[in-house]
């Protein structure tokens, strides 16, 4: 018999304290210590025989020829990509894919250069690679670790049987500016799941053991601070103080190098007047000292030779010094490392210890992923034939597609729909489109392999189903390279929609962004929906009011006017190949949803940069009327439209009985009964967040430090136990020190950060803890 009562505790095991981490890091098996002790001899073996130019070639990363994902090389370049491929002049190459393309690339480097060192193949694995699952965003707003580690498991199988070993993946930088369009590619908003997220992606492409077959090196990026870029303009410059800096941007790239992240990439901004890449306080520092990283550093494309433009080096050559001295390992596209850097050492400029130490971290993971045992050993044509887009593969997709689907709103439980005799119109161009839901980062994917939002319907075959477009999204030609063109005037197929609207009993209308309009260098000003959708929606609601409007997009959206009108909205991002049966089946119910929101949604653009774990300020809010000098907008309220944390289920979810228990000097029990008060059966995220009230450094309104998904049955009550250990009550000072400091704090738990239930607590840590 099942007990009524069912305790769920959470270890929240801190990344910030150290004496854990010591202890976890401490338990080296043997076997491992040994195998990093062979490596490293191997290293030093292989490295002793290296010339100075083999040294710097490993530090040279060339782009393919034929994707691009950054600027285009100058005409001829490919010629000297072989060149140097073939005196050994090259360590990596990036976009090269499929097995037969990577065999040939690979095969100049071990059997045409003299110490016939293998390549590693990078490429930008973001959430699949022919087989795509949702947008990273999109996965974070799942809250579900486990179904993220797979998706990312299931990318590093596809991945690594087209050759590829090495993915730029995950983005772990915290943005809390959805104009920013690559908000897409990260976890959202908070560190504390940004932490989680990190930590999962790198298990799942990293897998147990980076030289099997199928797992591939993963790569945190981009270090640091590109997700704080001024405005949300992409690659734009970022200034931000040390506690945002510890508190807010390092937690999610120090819990990735502490799950064993095999390399890292830095970013194209600079860093309070520093550019990324040159900044040795972050690489050497922070990275590589304090840290301990012993994996290696990727610039971003282009980024060294960028310092040039940064206004930070006078040439390529200052450049190349100022990287390698930084700690920039590996050169992708400048080309400058392998023009430079060996002149730079010969000149005393450089020491070559420095080259050295990059070398040895290249090889190092070279040597863990296998290569050197078979280069060939992620070319395999059968392997690649029968793994590519196969049947679990996809099962593995669409179970992370349902995973991600937020139910924004739904009133009158509009949702879900009944499966019979119903006369549905469905609107949009996004409603028909099958590659959008692939997003922007889908190099490998074909057009035209999503499932459309029309196609999962027609899966439900008991309703009467008509379409119109409505209005395009963009107008021409779209790719990753190419800028797209927004419809702001073609309404000429408004008449039709909102004739297929007038005899149906509901309407599905299908807006957002087409997956181009997020992603690299696609900011937005302005983030309603784009061209004229917003005149489409409000027309066709004009003639039938029972609209569910399904959002395709890769950053929150300002909303305001739906989230007032429209009865049910359910967000449904770029859902990725399976997109169009996955919302189908949580518009018929198949699928109860259970996502909340990884980001807060603004009202308007004017309220960015918006977050939930914002500080309380001297004027805090101000509920007295006529009082004017707090802290506010005198247009706009302060709170987002949607908050971080937010989504809706088809079952009803309460929170009670929230109780606080000291169970040892070093821990505290945070229990309440979370009850679903529906007799649908469902999930629900339930959130811990805690504030201290007073602290030598002020601290955010509210915080997340805890969350578990809970299934419940129809009308079933469950007790939730989260255990906080003592450093979650810490935080890092403005000289970067973790400290913890005694005082009071408010536990909030509840669906979303807007909590339901709070408890004040004192707590005062005995000394030695
Ligand atoms: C530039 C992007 O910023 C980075 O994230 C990506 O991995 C590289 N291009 C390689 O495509």
């Amino acid at each position: 018999m099942k007990s009524f009562k069912h305790y769920y505790i959470i270890f929240i095991l801190c990344f910030f304290s150290c004496s854990e981490q010591k202890q976890e890091l401490t338990l080296i098996s043997e076997e491992d210590k040994s195998n990093s002790y062979s490596i490293n001899n191997k290293v030093e073996e292989l490295l002793s025989k290296m010339t100075l130019e083999e040294k710097v070639g490993q530090m040279n990363q060339y782009n393919g020829f034929w994707d691009l994902t950054g600027p285009a090389p100058a005409e001829g370049d490919a010629a000297r990509k072989y060149e140097h491929l073939r005196k050994g002049y090259v360590g990596s190459m990036l976009n090269v894919r499929g097995v037969e393309d990577v065999r040939k690339v690979q095969k100049i480097a071990v059997e045409e250069t003299r110490l016939g060192i293998p390549l590693i193949i990078g490429f930008d694995v973001i959430h699949g690679y022919e087989t795509l699952s949702p947008i990273p965003l999109a996965e974070a707003a799942s809250w579900d670790l486990e179904a993220i580690k797979k998706s990312a498991s299931v990318a590093a199988e596809e991945a690594s049987a087209a050759g590829i070993n090495w993915t730029f993946a995950p983005m772990v930088d915290i943005s809390r500016d959805a104009r920013w369009g690559r908000v897409m590619e990260g976890a959202g908003e908070d560190p504390y799941l940004g932490s989680k997220i990190a930590e999962a992606r790198v298990k799942g492409f990293q897998g147990e053991n980076l030289s099997d077959y199928n797992t591939i090196a993963a790569c945190a990026k981009h270090f640091a601070g590109y997700g704080f870029s001024e405005a949300g303009r992409d690659y734009n410059t970022v200034d931000v103080g040390t506690s945002t800096l510890y508190n807010t941007i390092f937690p999610p790239f120090q819990a990735a190098q502490d799950a064993g992240v095999r390399t890292f990439m830095n970013s194209f901004n600079e860093l309070n007047g520093v550019p990324a890449t040159g900044n040795e306080f972050l690489q050497r520092d922070i990275l590589k000292d304090k840290w301990n990283f012993d994996g290696f550093m990727v610039s971003d494309w282009g980024s060294i030779a960028e310092m040039i433009a940064h206004g930070h080096a006078k040439d390529g050559k200052q450049a190349a010094e100022i990287a390698v001295k930084a700690g920039s390992d590996m050169d992708m596209e400048s080309y400058l490392y392998v023009e430079e850097l060996a002149e730079l050492v010969r000149e005393g400029k450089v020491d070559e210890k420095l080259i050295d130490d990059a070398v040895r971290r290249i090889l190092r993971v070279k040597f863990e992923l296998g290569l050197f045992e078979d280069p060939y050993k992620y070319c395999n044509e059968e392997r690649e034939k029968t793994t590519l887009g196969n049947p679990e593969i996809h099962q593995a997709v669409l179970d992370m597609a349902l995973k991600s689907v937020v139910l924004l709103k739904n009133d009158k439980n509009l949702l879900p729909l009944r499966k019979n005799n119903l006369n549905i119109a469905v609107i949009g161009a996004l409603a028909d489109d099958k590659t959008s839901p692939l997003g922007s980062w889908r190099i490998a994917a074909k057009d035209e392999t999503a499932i459309s939002v029309l196609e999962g319907l027609a899966q439900y075959s008991g309703n009467n189903i008509t379409y119109a477009k409505g209005a395009d999204v963009s107008i021409g030609e779209t790719s990753f390279a190419k800028e797209l063109t927004i419809n702001t005037t073609d309404k000429s197929g408004f008449g039709e929609a909102k004739s297929i609207a007038k005899n149906a009993d509901v309407v599905i209308m299908v807006l957002g962004e087409h997956g181009f309009q997020s992603g690299e260098a696609r900011s937005r000003t302005d983030i309603g929906l784009p061209g004229v959708q917003q005149e489409l929606l409000e027309e066709v609601y004009g003639i039938n009011k029972n609209i569910i409007l399904v959002l395709n997009n890769g950053r929150p959206l300002a909303i305001p006017w739906a989230a007032e009108h429209i009865p049910a909205i359910v967000e449904a991002w770029q859902l990725g190949t399976q997109s169009g049966n996955a919302i189908a089946k949580v518009l018929y119910g198949d699928y109860n949803p259970s996502g909340k929101l990884p980001m807060s949604f603004p009202r308007n653009v004017g309220q960015i940069p918006i977050y939930y774990n914002y500080k309380n300020t001297g004027r805090p809010s101000n509920p007295e009327p006529g009082v004017v000098f707090w802290s506010h907008y005198i247009d706009q309220s302060n709170t987002p439209l949607y908050p971080f944390g937010h989504g809706l289920s088809y079952s009803e979810f309460e929170y009670s009985d929230l109780n606080v228990d000291e169970v040892s000097d070093n821990e505290i029990n945070v229990s309440f009964k979370l009850r679903n008060k529906s007799n649908v059966k469902g999930k629900e995220v339930a959130q811990l967040y805690i504030r201290d009230l007073y602290a030598s450094v002020t601290r955010p309104v509210k915080e997340l430090k805890g969350f578990e998904i809970v299934e419940l049955d129809s009308f079933e009550e469950k007790e939730v136990v989260i255990k906080l250990s003592k450093s979650d009550f810490g935080f890092y000072n403005n000289v970067g020190e973790f400290i913890i400091e005694p005082g009071e704090f408010i536990i909030f738990v509840g669906g979303s950060s807007a909590t339901t239930l709070e408890k004040k607590i004192d707590l005062q840590w005995k000394e030695n803890h």
